[in-house]
């Protein structure tokens, strides 16, 4: 392809931070009617305006590129193909904003022949943006806005691979050393929501002794975290904060822009259509893991033997 993907990714980061202020301007209490599946699936006005901002400014700058927005996606109708795309969740972790919890991030993804080529997420409340071009390494930046144009701002640009100065993260070891990311997601019943469940407590239950031979075995993780963002999830992975993070349930926009941060940043998703990303065949089931697939293979497999299932949804 003959698109400059550093130009999309100059410009990526530079909505995200419009988003950003428009994000912490807005009133999260502006809920508009009928919109979403049920009463934890949140969405404010804030998504839609900053979701409208986004598709106006890259329609202006990439006329010839699609567009995909968690705000106006048709289930059933809107596709991603093989055309250079942005895949965009204006607010992922729309729970937290409504709570003002200060987690949440705009999540910016240009994907090319249904693979991640570039990624922005930045979370306007930390002022931290984390980014990725294909091939060019993942970068994670503190006080990203506070900081622009200043003699600081290459400092705080922290490589993710490597670490940089960015404390060194143990070697990753099995399950049983795991900080581990999981989300409850807006499906609160039924026989998906059973096995959620389920997972959580194989993870966190103690090692029982003599487990019956049909029953898949507990883990003991060192603890689950839930922070309410599918991107912020991948990124934490990618520097290293989370050893994996598992959700039955992501979308594209969740997903495409931490999908390019993370593997930037060496790490991979396990599942999700393994090693590789095609949102049409997607089961949306990902398992999220920091460092090279060949020194996490232990670490994977003993997490499919825990979980005993891998077809939520
Ligand atoms: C949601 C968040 C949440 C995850 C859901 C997502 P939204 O995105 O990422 O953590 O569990 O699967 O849909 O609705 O806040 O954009």
């Amino acid at each position: 392809s003959d698109i400059d993907l550093q130009g999309v990714h100059d410009t990526l980061i530079a909505v995200a931070f419009e988003a950003g202020r428009m994000i912490l301007a807005a009133d999260p209490n502006n809920i508009p009617k009928g919109t979403k599946k049920n009463s934890v699936d949140l969405v404010t006005e804030a998504d839609q305006a900053v979701e409208k901002m986004v598709n106006t400014r890259l329609r202006e700058a990439y006329p010839a590129c699609a567009f995909v927005g968690e705000e106006t996606y048709v289930a059933g109708e809107t596709k991603v193909t093989d055309a250079p795309t942005f895949i965009v969740d204006p607010i992922d972790g729309t729970t937290n904003f409504v709570h003002g919890f200060p987690h949440a991030c705009i999540s910016l993804g240009f994907a090319i022949g249904r693979r991640p080529a570039v990624g922005v997420v930045y979370n306007p409340f930390l002022d931290t943006l984390y980014t990725a071009i294909k091939g060019q390494g993942a970068y994670m930046e503190r006080n990203a806005v506070l900081n622009k144009g200043t003699a600081n701002s290459n400092k705080l640009k922290l490589p993710l691979a490597g670490r940089g100065d960015v404390q060194e993260a143990p070697a990753l070891r099995g399950l049983g050393t795991s900080l581990v990311g999981i989300e409850w997601g807006a499906d609160r019943d039924g026989a998906n929501y059973d096995l959620k469940v389920g997972v959580f407590q194989r993870l966190a239950a103690a090692k029982a002794e003599a487990a019956a031979a049909s029953s898949p075995p507990n883990a003991m993780v060192h603890s689950l975290r839930s922070l309410g963002s599918a991107a912020l999830n991948l990124c934490a992975v990618a520097a290293g904060q989370l050893d994996c993070y598992w959700e039955g349930g992501c979308y594209a926009w969740d997903v495409c822009a931490g999908w390019c941060i993370l593997s930037e940043a060496g790490g991979f998703v396990a599942s999700g259509n393994p090693g590789d990303w095609d949102p049409e065949l997607d089961s949306r089931v990902y398992l999220a893991v920091r460092g090279a697939p060949s020194g996490a293979r232990e670490l994977v497999e003993e997490f499919w033997s825990v979980i005993g299932d891998k077809g939520i949804l």
